[in-house]
Parts: structure tokens; C-alpha cells; sequence
């Protein structure tokens, strides 16, 4: 019996097509997809802003996606292997934007870089609905 652990990370917030697209294709690469969504102090040291949607919020509504079965917050960035460990997850899914920045992982598990939906980000959003304000 094959029971694949498919882990993927990221903000979420704003959730847009983009973001379902690879969950979707994520989740289609094993039986369990778990994710980890960053924690709001990490997206505040990284992008000098806070996201739109708190870490409970974001996890609320990843979680509720049918193709999702579990969500927890990403504490930190450096913690990769600990929450792979923790999931006994098999694959580790990232953005291609992310391309090669993972294979350090790749002696626990199999890393996959899937390709980004084009032309849409949560920044782009953010600054269309601010400049249409
Ligand atoms: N993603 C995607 N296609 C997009 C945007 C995001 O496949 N057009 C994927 C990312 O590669 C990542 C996940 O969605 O695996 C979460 O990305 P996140 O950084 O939260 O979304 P962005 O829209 O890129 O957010 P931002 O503009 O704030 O960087």
C-alpha cells in the first residue's frame, strides 16, 4: 500500500487561482498533502509588511480546501527539514520560482519545482485593488 506525504510552503495570502492551481497539482502527487503557512513575523522580516489575512485566517482558509488535509504554521524558514521530518512527508512541492534552492532537502525526500500560474501574485492583487481604490 503507497501512502505518499506530499508538503508544499507559502504565504496564501489573498488566495488566488494561482495558489489552488498548485495545491491542486500538489495534491495530485501523493495521497496526503500537508501545508506549512508562513507565519505572519516571517512574512513582516521579509516583505516589510504584514500579509492582509493573519496566520489563523490563512490556515482557515488553506485548510478548508478539499484537496488539503493538513496545515500548520511555518515558524521559520530554516526548519524545512524538521517539519519534512515531522510530516514523514515524500515529496517536498515549491514554486519553480524556487527552483534548485531546495535540493539540499532532496537525501529525505523527492523535490518537485512546479511551474507558477502566469500573470498573477498576491502583490499584483494587493496593488491593483490599492491603485483602483
Ligand atoms: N504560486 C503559483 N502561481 C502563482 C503564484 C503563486 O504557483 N501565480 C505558488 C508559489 O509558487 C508557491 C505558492 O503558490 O508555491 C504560494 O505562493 P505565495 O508566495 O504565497 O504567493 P504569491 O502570489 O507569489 O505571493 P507574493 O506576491 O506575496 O509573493
Amino acid at each position: 500500500m503507497s501512502n505518499r506525504t506530499v508538503i508544499t510552503f507559502g504565504t496564501f495570502d489573498v488566495l488566488h487561482v494561482g495558489h489552488v492551481r498548485v495545491l491542486k497539482r500538489a495534491a495530485a502527487l501523493g495521497d496526503r498533502l500537508v501545508v506549512g503557512v508562513s507565519a505572519d513575523a516571517l512574512n513582516l522580516k521579509k516583505k516589510n509588511r504584514a500579509p492582509v489575512f493573519t496566520q489563523d485566517e490563512r490556515m482557515e482558509i488553506v485548510g478548508a480546501l478539499a484537496v488539503v488535509d493538513e496545515v500548520f504554521v511555518e515558524e521559520s524558514l530554516e526548519l524545512k527539514r524538521d517539519y519534512i521530518e515531522k510530516y514523514a512527508a515524500d515529496v517536498l512541492v515549491m514554486g519553480d520560482d524556487w527552483k534548485g534552492k531546495f535540493d539540499f532537502v532532496s537525501d529525505l525526500c523527492e523535490v518537485v519545482y512546479l511551474p507558477r500560474t502566469p500573470s498573477v501574485s498576491t502583490t499584483g492583487l494587493i496593488e491593483h485593488i490599492a491603485g483602483s481604490a
